[in-house]
């Protein structure tokens, strides 16, 4: 490479494994093929598909994803132990390329408290499992845990050692998002400068988000050397989250005359990947979200919009356009035909089998009859309402609700379960909705707590359809559901229903965290 060529910032996306394990992200494997799927149209080199030892969910899905996905590395995490390092690689042998992540703290905290560890037997498994991982697959990557915290000595000692034994990509965490741009730039100086073999490895870094300055640390460290950068879509991930992907790419590609550093991401499958994980998620993110929010280039200010008109550049660095922003995201009406809802499906990151083509079609029309204009925002809810049906025990035959304000509502609902239709009618509860929830708890037999539960509007306008989000526990499990509808108790009464289908299918989340800390 010539010296004055951009450098190639490897991106390394770890939204199915980091992001996946927070509260509010969990997916379902079929999401997560999605997922996947988008993330290699976006252009992303290494996807972290999960950590195979935590569930039997997390191993069956990164094997699918090893198995059928094709255009990007495909990671799973492991402990330094055997058994970690082992089941990874049962579940990655099947991708043509494929990389274990093997990971262990090296903090002074985490060797006191949690490991009980000293520094010897630290390098001692370290090496151990690095080699274990490198006797199954030549690209391996090591991550010191906490590394930000560690003593810089003994973190150039671990990583010397590390790269000894194998490790093709040392990879330097920020776990509790403690450091500062200044200071986690120097902790990269030092490892360039003082581990000797360090030119044997791409130096990452992973960076979490508790000071809000994720994506300023990746970025002081790719200042440094660094040649990797773990980050998620949306910024999702453990508590604040981790260095959000589209925010540093966008650094890099806009202060490409400071950074001269590139990525192989398609910019414009940036919008669209954000929101194929909200949709898939629910978890939304703020409107004034660099990059992905509504408002990223919504000019409001009289002044900003007369610059704007006179020459754009007065005000935008980017262009709407690079990041996937459509100039109107109206798109579809009641003349369109299957085709053009093929187009936007595909334009919006959904990979759809034809009979799903058909199904989500269907829908359309009917939601065309009721809405004159249906936005991207309408086929995307439509298309993931169609992605879960596969899983429903139970579907919504009707219901009826009377309430007056403050007066005690009386709810009918029917179920149909296999062609069998169940109603009840109930009296009482804390409002319609609360009613409509324990009135389906009753028929199905299945008693939850609500956690989180929202509706919001998913396009605008009076007719625009109501996405209601909502979280529930049951034995000890954790469940998301969705519902959809021009009416919102309907929508709110669906996303219930999705969620008591969900534990009919036994698709939950555990409530406790995952083997994450120990050995
Ligand atoms: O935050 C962290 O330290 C991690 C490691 C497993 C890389 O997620
Ligand atoms: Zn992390």
């Amino acid at each position: 490479m010539s010296a004055t060529e951009p450098r190639r910032i490897v991106i390394f996306d770890t939204t199915l494994r980091d992001g996946e394990q927070s509260p509010g992200c969990s997916m379902n494997l079929d999401e997560k093929l999605e997922v996947a799927q988008a993330l290699v149209d976006l252009g992303v080199d290494v996807i972290e598909a999960g950590f195979p030892i935590a569930s039997p969910g997390d191993f069956e899905s990164v094997r699918e994803i090893a198995r059928t996905v094709r255009g990007s590395t495909i990671c799973g995490l492991a402990r330094c132990n055997e058994k970690d390092v082992d089941r990874a690689w049962e579940a990655l042998q099947d991708a043509p390329d494929a990389r274990i992540h093997v990971f262990l703290a090296t903090s002074a905290i985490h060797r006191e408290f949690k490991l009980r560890m000293d520094m010897d037997e630290i390098i001692r498994r370290a090496v151990e499992s690095v080699k274990r991982a490198k006797g199954y697959c030549d690209n391996i990557e090591f991550s010191p845990e906490d590394a930000a915290r560690t003593e810089p000595d003994f973190l150039c000692r671990v990583v010397e050692a590390a790269i000894a034994a194998g490790a093709t990509t040392v990879n330097i965490p920020d776990t509790v998002g403690y450091a500062t741009p200044t200071h986690f730039g120097g902790v990269i100086k030092n490892l360039v400068n003082r581990v000797p073999n360090i030119d044997q490895a791409v130096i990452s870094v992973h960076c979490h988000n508790d000071l809000g300055l994720a994506v300023a640390n990746s970025l002081s460290a790719v200042e440094q050397g660094a040649g990797q950068i773990e980050c998620t879509i949306n910024g999702i991930g453990e508590r604040a989250g981790n260095c959000s992907l589209e925010e540093v790419v966008m650094a890099m590609r806009t202060r490409n005359d400071y950074y001269h550093a590139t990525t192989r991401i398609n910019t414009p499958r940036l919008v669209p990947t954000s929101r194929l994980l909200t949709n898939i998620t629910g978890m939304q993110v703020q409107r004034n979200k660099a990059i992905v929010g509504r408002n990223a280039f919504a000019h409001e200010a009289g002044i900003h919009q007369d610059g704007m008109l006179k020459e754009p550049t007065t005000y935008e660095i980017m262009r709407p356009e690079d990041v996937g922003f459509t100039k109107t995201d109206l798109v579809l009406g009641k003349h369109s035909g299957r085709a053009a809802l093929a187009d936007r499906a595909k334009a919006l990151g959904y990979h759809l089998t034809a009979e799903q083509l058909q199904e989500v079609f269907d829908e359309f029309k009917r939601l065309a009859d009721k809405k004159k204009e249906v936005y991207d925002a309408d086929i995307a809810a439509l298309i993931e309402k169609r992605m879960n049906v596969a899983e429903d025990v139970w579907t919504l035959s009707g219901y009826d609700v009377h309430a007056t304000g403050g007066g005690t509502p009386t709810v009918s609902v029917t179920l149909d379960r296999g062609g069998e239709k169940i109603s009840r009618t109930n009296t009482g509860g804390d409002g319609p909705l609360d009613a409509l929830f324990r009135t389906i708890e009753e028929i199905t037999d299945t008693s939850v707590v609500v956690r989180d539960f929202r509706v919001h509007s998913v396009t605008r306008g009076k007719d625009a359809q109501g996405e209601s989000t909502i979280e529930i526990e049951h034995q000890g499990r954790v469940y998301r559901g969705r519902g959809v509808s021009t009416d919102t108790v309907e929508a709110a009464t669906l996303a219930f229903l999705n969620a008591v289908n969900r534990v009919a299918a036994g698709a939950g989340q555990p409530l406790e965290a995952r083997p994450h800390d120990a050995v």
